[in-house]
């Protein structure tokens, strides 16, 4: 049965035509302790009723045995007949199904390369110690590994610098290679599938750098590792056996962060940092499993998300981490939220008739107070916003009062709003929003941070009956990057639609193709 079709659907539809508090009062409290995380949902715009509706919603959508399927390894990406098993990435061996069993083999030695890396013992071919990584990948080979070394990397830090390239643009490979000595650097080529175009050529651009620099083929066994499940390629690419590290099916790219795809981060973070970030992830799965849905935060604030956007019409969810070390996380949920939730079908294939994930943007705090944050209070366009908030700072306490301080007012300025006799000073109030706190910026926290949105995802696709592992709607615009490349260097002819062939020709003619 399609998720609109339940009755508990139905039951949310009346009570969205109903005003969920009268005004003035006072929203009841709701707040989660999980996984060393404290969420306050009091903003949102929910009663007991509705919260009721929305868990039976949950039960009618049969949700706790999806997760269990999650956990246990079925095929829960159907389109691609694949389990989803990141979450066993941050379990105890023991606890890990027999599809993922070769994982924690895998994990061990990319610690060892780790550590190697970050005392000195991995030398490069002329016997100097590593002093740069350049990370080649993009997407979730890419997004998860720089939030997490951004947040957590201090000045103190002794592991070689890490620098990520993933644009094909070639501004982002020589920013990462200027000022490079090839002797002192490490490539690590993520591909899940070793067929990225980006990945490709930043990588055979990087690999011809440093043979014009060293000319030494062998020398390539000392600087360029690879992690992918595509072994073979990554040979062909000319990458030495003993320095390709596997990925496997059942996990997908955004969801990578935990598999060896986080080299970096236990680059930068060592082999305690590593752990403490899986431990976190996996403290937060294990409250998923166990918790009660009305005591459960990820399953609530996936129903929260469900009620705001397919009942009170919210187009567009922002994630305005107050945290300077937050501020690639907006960046790293579009992909896993959107690149899951983007969809326009069933699991079965038929049409959904219902809108499924909004768009996800969002940006710092307190940066975002002073651009976007008008239209937040006084646009047109309905919002639901997550708050993401560091207890207690690493510097200059006084600073970070201020901006807990300001997070705190504007999430209260949505609640409530302005009235005013001047309509161009009246603020209408009313915005549901979820304040998350972690009590400070540690690997433990924000592993669990990254593991709630995962399964927050996961419980929305559920709901909807959406596959949230496949992406195949951008494999379009890959297949058509092709021969425009071709017709952009003058070799072929021009085959477009009138836009992109006028395009075409423009480029051709300014800029040389
Ligand atoms: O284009 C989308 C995508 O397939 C993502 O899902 C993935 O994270 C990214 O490209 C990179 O893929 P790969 O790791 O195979 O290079």
């Amino acid at each position: 049965m399609t998720p609109e079709r339940t009755g508990s659907w139905k039951k949310l539809t009346a009570l969205a035509s109903e005003q969920v508090r009268s005004e003035g009062e006072a929203p009841a409290p709701l707040t989660i302790d999980a996984a060393g995380l404290h969420a306050d949902l009091t903003k949102q715009r929910l009663n007991a009723d509705v919260t009721a509706a929305l868990i039976a919603l949950a039960e009618e959508r049969r949700l706790a045995e999806a997760i269990e399927n999650q956990f246990t390894g079925a095929i829960v990406n159907g389109t691609e007949d694949r389990p989803a098993l990141h979450s066993a990435l941050r379990a105890p061996s023991e606890a890990i199904p027999a599809v993922a069993r070769d994982a924690p083999r895998v994990m061990a030695q990319i610690l060892e390369l780790a550590e190697a890396l970050r005392n000195g013992r991995w030398r490069g071919a002329t016997g100097k110690a590593i002093t740069d990584v350049v990370h080649i990948g993009i997407g979730g080979s890419h997004l998860g590994p720089e939030l997490v070394v951004d947040a957590l990397r201090t000045r103190a830090d002794q592991a070689p610098a890490i620098h990520f390239v993933a644009n094909i643009d070639g501004e982002a490979l020589d920013q990462a290679l200027a000022g490079r000595d090839p002797e002192r650097t490490l490539f690590v080529i993520v591909s899940k599938s070793f067929s990225t175009l980006e990945t490709r050529v930043n990588a055979t651009t990087a690999r011809s750098w440093f043979l014009e620099r060293t000319g030494s083929l062998e020398a390539i066994g000392r600087h360029f590792v690879a992690i992918s499940t595509n072994l073979e390629a990554a040979d062909e690419f000319g990458i030495p056996a003993e320095n390709v590290f596997p990925m496997w099916d059942w996990v997908g790219g955004r969801y990578s962060v935990w598999s060896p795809v986080g080299l970096p981060l236990a680059i930068a973070l060592g082999r305690q940092g590593f752990e403490a970030f899986l431990g976190g992830g996996h403290a937060l799965d294990q409250h998923f499993r166990s918790a009660p849905f009305g005591e459960n935060l990820p399953v609530l604030m996936a129903l929260v998300g469900i009620w705001n956007y397919n009942f009170l019409g919210v187009t567009n969810q922002a994630i305005l981490p107050y945290g300077e070390r937050l501020r690639l996380l907006p960046d790293f949920l579009q992909q896993l939220i959107m690149e899951s939730n983007g969809k326009s079908v069933h699991n079965d294939g038929s049409a959904v008739a219902l809108h499924t994930m909004p768009i996800v943007w969002g940006g710092r705090g307190t940066n975002g107070q002073h651009a976007y944050h008008q239209l937040l209070h006084q646009g047109t366009r309905s919002f639901s916003a997550d708050f993401i908030l560091i207890g207690k700072g690493r510097v200059l306490a006084e600073h970070h009062r201020w901006l807990n301080a300001n997070a705190l007012a504007q999430s209260q300025a949505m609640l409530q709003g302005q009235r005013s006799e001047d309509p161009h000073k009246q603020v209408s109030g009313n915005k549901g929003t979820t304040t998350l706190v972690l009590p400070s910026l540690t690997p433990a926290t924000l592993g669990a941070l990254i593991a709630l949105y995962e399964q927050i995802v996961f419980c929305q696709g559920v709901i909807w009956d959406i596959n949230s592992f496949d992406q195949w709607g951008v494999e379009l615009g890959k297949r058509l990057a092709v021969p425009i490349h071709e017709q952009l260097g003058g070799r072929s002819a021009l085959t477009q639609d009138t836009s992109t062939k006028d395009l075409i020709e423009y480029l051709r003619g300014s800029a040389g193709g």
